[in-house]
């Protein structure tokens, strides 16, 4: 189901082996589903690669997309490193992927270097990465943010439809 939920979101995407691999890594690799009713709509994830939170994962189906979704999984997974006392994150976004760029810019993301020819296909990937984290002024930037997106999703969802967990196979 997971899988599913990548291969309707990305050009590229994990195969049930790198899923195995990151179960097998629990103190390297967070993984996190974003499910609805019972049902998975979104998965994300990061490895903690000494005091970065390496993100690897943030998709959201198709059919869920465009309702701040992916806001708020980004938004749990950035308070998810910054828990685990991590300092910052980075991660590597196609440079044709404007729409996941407007999200991550949003979370104050910059572009700090490129990786051609980084995807099968041959596009060039951009390497982004957050200000320091664990700073008194990105928590209050978090905590804003935390408030107007749950505003956002209590307009639109009832409360115990939202959840998340590790994600088990
Ligand atoms: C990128 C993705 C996770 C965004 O999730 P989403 O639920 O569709 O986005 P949201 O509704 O939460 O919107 C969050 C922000 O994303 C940006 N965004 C969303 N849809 C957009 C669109 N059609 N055009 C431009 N920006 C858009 C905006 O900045 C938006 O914030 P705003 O509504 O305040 O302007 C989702 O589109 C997705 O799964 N894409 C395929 C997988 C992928 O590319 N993942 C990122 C890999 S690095």
């Amino acid at each position: 189901m997971v899988i599913t939920v990548e291969q309707a979101a990305y050009q590229s995407h994990w195969s049930r082996q790198d899923y195995t691999r990151e179960l097998e890594q629990p103190n390297l690799a967070q993984n996190y589903l974003l499910t609805m009713n019972n049902k998975i709509i979104g998965v994300g994830g990061f490895w903690a690669l000494a005091d970065e939170a390496h993100i690897t994962t943030v998709s959201i189906n198709p059919t869920w997309q465009g309702q701040q979704l992916g806001d708020w999984l980004l938004f749990y997974l950035l308070s998810q490193a910054r828990y685990s006392s991590l300092r910052l994150a980075t991660l590597e976004i196609r440079a044709s992927n404007h729409r996941a760029m407007r999200l991550y810019q949003k979370y104050q993301f910059n572009i700090v270097g490129e990786r051609p020819k980084y995807y099968p296909d041959g596009e060039m990937a951009l390497i982004l990465t957050t200000p320091p984290i664990n700073t008194p002024d990105y928590q209050t930037f978090m905590q804003n943010r935390g408030c107007i997106i749950k505003q956002q999703l209590a307009k639109k969802y009832s409360t115990g439809e939202l959840y998340h967990e590790q994600p088990i196979f």
